[in-house]
């Protein structure tokens, strides 16, 4: 490695015919290249300069000489060069987190005075965000109803920065209709005579199972410490879009300090060669589960997008195929009765799947929304959200089938 090419710019072409698989494991090294077959780490904060020549070229704007980490890092670009070509993206930027990438593309866009649509079932964090923190800068937030997306005509006003969107929403699993939303924000940007920028938050069906691209979404925002990362050991988020997005993104990252660490692209890069195979495992083991559930006796209810019982199963049909085949994802929310008791009752009797938070990763998770993604909101704001005290979220893993379906009848009718 030269230290100071910057992979990023200098894109050969890639067969757009590729799978996902391929690409992720190749990137575009596909054809004749000599070096690594694993990524190198590297692991510097900053980088030597040849002479002053370079420090000289960095002032005056050469986007190919590496300077700092928090502003780019070799590591890094390999990364995000990986995931564009996975999620079919112009540019891709990694940051430290999940909440960094949204935080930092919300705030390369939304100024004082600003109003921010928004779809109203959301990750807590990103709730709180909206909630707590925008409104301190003069940013407020506005909640389109449910169901009446096309409410987002009336409610854009000249204030309206941009539209966000979360589906399938966490934990109710809820889905948005994703070109109907498009639709309506893009009528709301003829009136407006400005394009109303979309943000969508696709953390929990990921590229495999729903490409908002293909629907017009603008920009993706993904926390790549779940499905991406894969093995709950790395944290790191994601924003894709064009090139003048990201542009944007890459200052605020830079000031805010949201940069991501190169160990953690690396360990994303290792992950993002088994990405395909254990999605499609969490996505049948998911399926298998919800299946299982819905006629289990202690179950009072099962979401799943998958199921044909789940209100909005047609749009979830219509809008989860996504660049690899057509998955409904890897989380199942169930309730159970009793309250949060009875979802305690469960969580702790179980012993092949985790009491843990977080999702995404090989082995299977359990958690209760309202001891953590939806803590400390008032009873209106859970029954705004859907979110009920019995509910227990489930991340499917990769285990066998076999022992996930008996490790949760078992738990089940434990606590009766
Ligand atoms: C849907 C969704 N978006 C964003 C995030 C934030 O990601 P991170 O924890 O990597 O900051 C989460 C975390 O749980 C999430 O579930």
């Amino acid at each position: 490695m030269s230290g100071h090419a910057q992979p990023a710019r200098r894109k050969k072409s890639f067969p757009a015919t590729m799978g996902i698989s391929t690409r992720a494991i190749h990137g575009r090294k596909l054809f004749a290249y000599r070096g690594p077959v694993a990524e190198p780490i590297v692991q510097t904060t900053t980088y030597r300069f040849a002479d002053s020549t370079d420090a000289l070229r960095y002032a005056q704007g050469d986007p190919d000489v590496y300077v700092y980490t928090r502003y780019h890092n070799p590591t890094v670009h390999e990364a995000q060069d990986r995931l564009a070509l996975m999620m079919g993206s112009a540019e891709v930027l990694l940051l430290s987190s999940g909440m960094a990438a949204i935080t930092s593309a919300i705030l390369s866009v939304a100024k004082t005075g600003d109003e921010i649509l928004s779809t109203s079932s959301l990750y807590g964090g990103t709730y709180r965000f909206f909630r707590d923190i925008l409104p301190r800068y003069g940013v407020k937030v506005r909640y389109v109803p449910p169901g009446r997306l096309e409410a987002v005509r009336e409610m854009a006003t000249k204030k309206t920065a941009l539209v966000y969107c979360e589906t399938p929403t966490n934990p109710t699993l809820s889905i948005v209709d994703i070109a109907s939303l498009v639709h309506n924000v893009r009528k709301a940007s003829a009136r407006a005579r400005r394009r109303i920028p979309i943000i969508l938050d696709n953390t929990f069906a990921t590229i495999l199972n729903q490409n908002p691209f293909a629907f017009g979404v603008d920009v993706v925002v993904e926390s790549a410490t779940k499905y991406l990362g894969g093995h709950t050991d790395l944290m790191a988020g994601v924003v894709a879009g064009s090139s003048r997005f990201i542009t944007g993104v890459h200052t605020q990252m830079k000031y805010l300090g949201g940069c991501a660490d190169p160990f953690a692209a690396y360990l994303l890069l290792r992950s993002l060669k088994t990405f395909e195979l254990r999605v499609l495992k969490q996505n049948a083991n998911a399926m298998a589960l919800a299946e299982f559930l819905e006629h289990h006796p202690r179950v009072k209810r099962v979401l799943y997008p998958g199921l044909p019982s789940h209100p909005d199963h047609a749009t979830a049909r219509a809008q989860m195929t996504g660049a690899g085949g057509a998955g409904y994802g890897g989380m199942v929310t169930i309730e159970v009765s009793g309250g949060v008791r009875g979802a305690v009752r469960v969580c702790d009797s179980l012993r092949v799947a985790v009491n843990a938070m977080s999702l995404g990763g090989v082995e299977t998770l359990v958690s209760i929304p309202v001891y953590s993604s939806h803590v400390h909101m008032s009873a209106s704001e859970l029954s705004r959200q859907g979110v009920t005290p019995g509910m227990v979220r489930i991340s499917a893993g990769i285990e066998a089938w076999d022992d996930l379906r008996d490790d949760f009848d078992r738990a089940l009718r434990k606590t009766r």
